[in-house]
């Protein structure tokens, strides 16, 4: 990447961070029992425009649930598989704190709020938050906004997570290396080109204690290259690529395993889309369907 792009993008701030944080705000303002995940803060996140929709779709203007209904024909269950990725990430760092975890790293944090609404967090593990600065300083605004300060506990780190300042930053902000860390990687992996996606797998392996963990998503190549046969696959390639923010790294099917075993990485955990249908969608959701293309993955360092 040319320094002058790397520049204009380290400034903005993220359009699917807001993207992702709107899908949490649109499942968080359903009942308890209906809910696949929550979240209270979301909605701080959310500019004018998306907000103006939210409105419009709270007082069921028709323009307003004409395009919603647009967005779940063209992208068929992935409101879904992003709550009930959110749903899934947050049990894995309940697990993970119950047995002992010391340091949450969340990269590509973009808004998200766990570090503020998971129990057990505060006074106990340090949080260190990575993204660009751009989306970085938003997100400091609004979190000073809602709680009146930076919570203690919080470190905001501004860095590429491809790139070898990751470690630098990390450590500038007191991260220590000999800790049972959780690198939590939302939303993330498909954005770094696939050195940077080496180096940053290489980096927790080599600079976090045994048994720490990892989870993220990611996409098949095929959505990734374009040549993905499903419908939704292409739209979704087509759509990032018109937002400023391309997909740059894809998984082959059925490769994941090898792939983080080659970098360290031990009790892989594959999880599909039947697999988190089957967690979590019952009852009144029963017919909510999952988008098949969304998948995720937790490890842990050997
Ligand atoms: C789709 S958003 C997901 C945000 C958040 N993890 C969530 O799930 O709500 C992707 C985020 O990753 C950040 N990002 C992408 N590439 C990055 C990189 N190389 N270094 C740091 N942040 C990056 C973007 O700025 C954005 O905030």
């Amino acid at each position: 990447m040319k320094i002058s792009e790397m520049q204009i993008k380290r400034k903005d701030t993220s359009g699917t961070a807001e993207e992702i944080a709107f899908h949490r705000v649109i499942e968080s303002a359903k009942d308890e029992e209906e809910r696949i995940c929550y979240d209270p803060y979301a909605i701080h996140f959310i500019g004018p425009e998306l907000l103006k929709f939210l409105e419009a779709t709270a007082c069921n203007y028709p323009v307003a649930k004409a395009r919603m209904e647009e967005m779940n024909r063209l992208f068929p269950g992935t409101q879904n598989s992003i709550v009930a990725r959110v749903r899934y990430f947050d049990n894995y760092l309940k697990a993970s704190l119950e047995e002992g975890i010391e340091q949450l790293v969340i990269l590509g944090a973009g808004y998200d709020t766990r570090a503020y609404r998971i129990k057990g967090l505060k006074g106990k593990v340090r949080v260190f938050e990575v993204d660009y600065q751009g989306t970085q300083n938003m997100k400091m605004e609004k979190i000073k906004e809602i709680f009146g300060s930076l919570p203690n506990h919080v470190a905001f780190v501004d860095a590429d997570v491809g790139s070898e300042e990751l470690g630098i930053r990390l450590i500038e902000h007191g991260y220590d290396p000999s800790k049972k860390t959780i690198f939590i990687m939302e939303g993330l992996i498909y954005y770094i080109p696939p050195e940077g996606v080496d180096n940053l797998l290489s980096f927790i392996v080599h600079n976090s204690s045994k048994d720490s963990k990892i989870i993220f998503d990611y996409f098949p190549e095929s959505v990734v290259d374009g040549t993905c046969e499903l419908e939704v696959g292409k739209r979704i390639h087509e759509r990032v690529k018109q937002s400023g923010e391309p997909f740059k790294f894809g998984i082959k099917e059925g490769n994941i395993e090898k792939f983080l075993k080659e970098r360290g990485y031990s009790q892989i955990q594959n999880v599909t889309s039947e697999d988190y249908k089957k967690l979590y969608f019952h009852g009144k959701n029963e017919n909510r369907d999952v988008c098949s293309l969304y998948v995720f993955v937790h490890a842990t360092v050997k």
